[in-house]
């Protein structure tokens, strides 16, 4: 099965090809490998990239023989370096979208117009409330009743593109900042499939998942 669905890919170019950014745990690029395995989808993860050698993710992408790349950003690696390199990736690869997954560097404007096809970020709240970094400790402290996360098209202004699916959870007494992230992530993985299957099979419905 998966073997006919590489060589479609490969000779016909029926599938579309997905590259997925990490920086850390890689939850959310796991879900969406598992996803591309099974026979009815739309697309397949040509390689997973990561801006930190230390990024467990890398080891379940390999473990899922899904390529990968570290192409570092530091001191001495600029983001510059860092998105010249991955164009030239995408484009050898023939990616139509790019997945962002916990991927913690905010892409620049240049390269956003220079790369051709979608690019997907999901973030931990349901935007265009708190946008940035932090969001379950600053959900928590607004003592607002619901949380939440969205995917989003990326544009140059930080979580600010169209949103394409939403899912929320509940507050409950006594969640702290680390237990809502382990409640949102699940349903995070959920929404980010399923936003995936949608826009590659040209749906715009928004998904919303409560
Ligand atoms: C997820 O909660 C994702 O929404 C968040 O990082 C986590 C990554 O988890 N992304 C951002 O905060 C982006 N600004 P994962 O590595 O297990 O998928």
């Amino acid at each position: 099965f998966l073997y006919g669905k590489f060589i479609l890919n490969d000779r016909l170019k029926i599938l579309k090809n997905i590259a997925i950014l990490i920086s850390g745990t890689g939850s959310n690029m796991e879900a969406i490998i598992n996803d591309t395995l099974s026979n009815d989808h739309p697309g397949v993860v040509k390689f997973v990239l990561s801006n930190r050698s230390d990024a467990l993710g890398l080891l379940k992408a390999k473990k899922l023989g899904i390529k990968t790349f570290v192409f570092p950003v530091n001191r001495t690696n600029s983001l510059e370096n860092f998105e010249k390199k991955l164009l030239k990736l995408l484009i050898k690869e023939k990616i139509d979208l790019l997945c962002l997954a916990g991927f913690m560097k905010v892409l620049s404007k240049k390269f956003l117009i220079n790369f051709r096809g979608n690019v997907l970020n999901i973030h931990p709240s349901i935007l265009p409330s708190l946008k940035g970094l932090n969001t379950h400790k600053r959900i928590l402290e607004k003592k607002s009743i619901t949380h939440g996360a969205t995917v989003h098209k990326v544009i140059p202004e930080l979580d600010s593109g169209k949103i394409l699916g939403q899912t929320t959870i509940k507050i409950s007494k006594g969640d702290t900042h680390d237990k809502l992230a382990k409640k949102l992530i699940k349903k995070e993985r959920y929404l980010y499939i399923k936003v995936i299957r949608n826009i590659m099979t040209g749906k715009n419905k928004i998904i919303q998942i409560d």
